[in-house]
């Protein structure tokens, strides 16, 4: 089955260490049959159009602002992110949600901008431990889904990617099960049918994130409810994050 790769670089690399990266990742995904995605600083994105452009390896930004442009300082926008030739952008990952106050209502202008400016969206959810140890984690993600969807129309959802992205999962090494992977997907897809449609649930991507790496991606990956994955750490190694890459799922 064909999976969609995508590797998260967070706050990580230099660009002249990213187009050491960029150069081995792109000779060595030459004819994977996976949709292989990287998402590197802001920075590092000219680097990506340089070298990545006419491969089959896409990428994306971890970020951008919500608004088209103006007194924004510091900020970066979608128009300036498709121009560097980037495909994706990551939104609302729980970094963003938890360490810069990222609340619902700007994810969902983000998504608006980000598919505006002709941008597909990496949408990021998942619960923290305290949410899943009291048995919420399906009404918080349902609730996330809902307030981070609001006001789209279903033909607009063909640009949007689910991450399902457990908080107590990320970079702890620790991981969600195939059984609970499979449990959120459904509960996902379900909330997608809600809103939109039974097709759209269906169409829509959804990918895992948490703690993949190069020795359990096999087992997470090849399970059928997903579409792919949402690597951080283990995106930084090109010879393991090709190697996932690569793989016949
Ligand atoms: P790790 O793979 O390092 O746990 O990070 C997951 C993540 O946050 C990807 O967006």
């Amino acid at each position: 089955m064909n999976k969609l790769i995508i590797g998260n670089f967070k706050m990580n690399t230099t660009p002249k260490e990213f187009k050491e990266y960029s150069i081995a990742l792109a000779t060595k995904c030459k004819g994977t049959k996976n949709d292989v995605v990287v998402c590197p600083p802001f920075t590092h994105l000219s680097v990506a159009k340089e070298i990545l452009s006419g491969s089959n390896v896409e990428y994306g930004a971890q970020n951008i602002c919500e608004e088209e442009k103006g007194a924004f300082t510091g900020e970066v926008s979608a128009k300036m992110i498709k121009d560097l030739g980037a495909s994706y952008v990551i939104v609302g990952h729980s970094e963003r949600r938890a360490k810069f106050k990222e609340t619902d209502r700007l994810i969902n202008k983000k998504i608006k901008t980000a598919l505006a400016n002709g941008l597909k969206v990496i949408l990021c959810v998942g619960e923290n431990l305290q949410t899943r140890e009291s048995k919420q984690a399906a009404i918080f993600v349902r609730k996330q889904l809902d307030d981070d969807l609001k006001g789209m129309y279903e033909n607009e959802l063909e640009g949007v990617v689910i991450a399902y992205e457990p908080v107590w999962a990320i970079g702890t090494g620790k991981f969600a099960t195939k059984k609970d992977i499979t449990k959120m997907v459904e509960v996902i897809r379900k909330e997608i049918e809600n809103q939109f449609s039974a097709k759209a649930a269906q169409s829509i991507n959804v990918l895992y994130g948490g703690s993949v790496n190069i020795s359990n991606y096999k087992n997470i990956i090849s399970n059928e409810a997903i579409n792919g994955a949402l690597i951080g750490g283990a995106s930084l190694n090109v010879d393991n994050f090709s190697v996932i890459a690569r793989e016949n799922y």
